[in-house]
């Protein structure tokens, strides 16, 4: 058994449909999968000192248990709610709720695709946002966290 590392745990939530990541839709997702997508993160997460526990689910109150479960057990959220990102006040009021940074991801770069997809419920309780960088966006917030958290 390895012992916690230092910096605490970063939670990595993965919202409705990246389970499907590497074949829906690779002109706009990619070719890597949710499993890449996660071992990368951790790794980064894990060369900066925190520990990565990872979740994707399709269903927005399994999103919401872990939210709540965050609050006291993690240092910061890494979320790509995926489409929940332009529906669900229930997703934002949890991100309020656990009073936790919080970085939402979104792979693509929602505001060059359909109008519905350029508001996000999430952004305004979120503390930093990071659109279209493709994978490298779920590296971008472990960076981000290891900037700014102690
Ligand atoms: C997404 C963008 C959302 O609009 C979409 O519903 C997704 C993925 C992204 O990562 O680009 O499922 O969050």
């Amino acid at each position: 058994m390895t012992s916690p590392r230092p910096r605490g745990t970063l939670l990595i939530l993965n919202g409705p449909n990246l389970n499907l990541l590497g074949t829906r839709e690779p002109g706009i997702y990619g070719t890597a999968s949710l499993a890449d997508v996660e071992r990368l993160t951790t790794a980064a997460a894990e060369a900066a000192g925190f520990d990565a526990t990872c979740l994707q689910s399709n269903h927005e109150g399994v999103l919401l248990d872990a939210i709540h479960a965050a609050r006291g057990t993690a240092a910061g959220i890494i979320i790509n709610a995926g489409a929940y990102t332009h529906t669900s006040v229930a997703l934002r009021d949890a991100l309020a709720a656990v009073e936790l940074p919080a970085v939402e991801v979104h792979i693509s770069n929602v505001h060059l695709r359909e109008e519905f997809r350029h508001h996000s419920y999430l952004s305004a309780v979120c503390t930093a946002v990071i659109v279209g960088a493709g994978i490298h966006g779920y590296e971008l917030a472990v960076n981000f966290f290891d900037k700014t958290l102690a």
